[in-house]
């Protein structure tokens, strides 16, 4: 049985409560992260923990724990749970206090961390790429913070569900934000287009690795956010994430992308993405 950490305390998954007044549970007051492990070793975990902080001052949360506290808690429970290769989930919530709008006062936050085994990314996604759909952006005007109050993604990853697709790409005034689940990208003339670091988009720990293992192979780029029309003609599309890694998106709104295709480009970077983890690089 999983062990998971709950302020402060190891204990199996199923021994873990958390109040119902728990502001995380009433109001989705919380932020969180999601961390590979390669090899038992935490994949860019500082950069995860500095976006975690970003988040916390974000929404004017205390951090309960130092860098170096989160290091060791997750060091922990990824070797009780095997070590390998494994997904940490890492939220923090306001804590327990009565219902009511307004922040409380003298209230301990609530940590909590779990780690399930890494699902690995079906072969195919990779040989023949994703379908991914356009839909709009519905979400609210802050989205490089990584709050828990998920509901609008959840409701964007559901409709690509429905046609068979794996991926919902969302447009915000004409423009491709990122996916409901994923930064994004369009390759156009051998040119990398992402969309820059605002509060559109969540600033991805993938997508910087991504862009400096474009930049090392000279592979030009911008952050600029491509049109729907644009992204309708790119040569390649892609998504990026902690657990999805680098996939190509083949289908687009049940058309396919440049060639049907993985593109050059993406071959290229992914083939840089996954040397760079085999050195265990972290
Ligand atoms: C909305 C959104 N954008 C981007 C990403 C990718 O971020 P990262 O590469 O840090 O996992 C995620 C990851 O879950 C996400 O939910």
């Amino acid at each position: 049985m999983a062990t998971v950490f709950l302020n402060g305390e190891y204990l199996p998954a199923e021994q873990a409560r958390v109040s119902v007044l728990d502001r995380g549970f009433l109001l989705g007051d919380g932020v969180y992260e999601v961390i590979p492990v390669y090899n038992g070793l935490p994949f860019r975990l500082t950069p995860h923990l500095n976006r975690l902080q970003r988040s916390l001052d974000g929404v004017r949360m205390a951090n309960p724990h130092s860098i170096e506290g989160w290091q060791k808690i997750i060091e922990r429970l990824v070797a009780d749970n095997g070590g390998g290769d494994q997904s940490v989930y890492l939220q923090v919530t306001r804590g327990v206090a009565p219902r009511d709008h307004v922040f409380p006062e003298g209230v301990s936050p609530t940590a909590f961390v779990m780690s399930n085994p890494l699902k690995a990314v079906p072969e195919s996604f990779k040989t023949a790429g994703i379908k991914a759909i356009t839909v709009d952006d519905i979400r609210w005007a802050q989205c490089d913070i990584k709050a828990i109050t998920l509901l609008p993604n959840s409701l964007l990853r559901q409709k690509a569900q429905d046609v068979g697709a794996q991926e919902s790409l969302l447009i915000r005034d004409g423009y491709m934000t990122e996916g409901s689940a994923s930064n994004s990208y369009a390759v156009i003339d051998g040119v990398i287009f992402t969309a820059p670091k605002d509060e559109k988009v969540l600033p991805g720990i993938t997508r910087d690795l991504v862009l400096e293992l474009a930049q090392s192979a000279g592979i030009a780029y911008r952050e600029q956010a491509v049109s729907l029309a644009e992204l309708q003609q790119a040569d390649e599309i892609w998504i990026s994430s902690s657990t999805r890694e680098l996939l190509p998106v083949t289908m687009l709104d049940d058309k396919p992308v440049g060639s049907g295709k993985p593109g050059p480009v993406w071959q290229q970077v992914d083939r840089l993405y996954q040397r760079y983890k085999q050195e265990g690089k972290v």
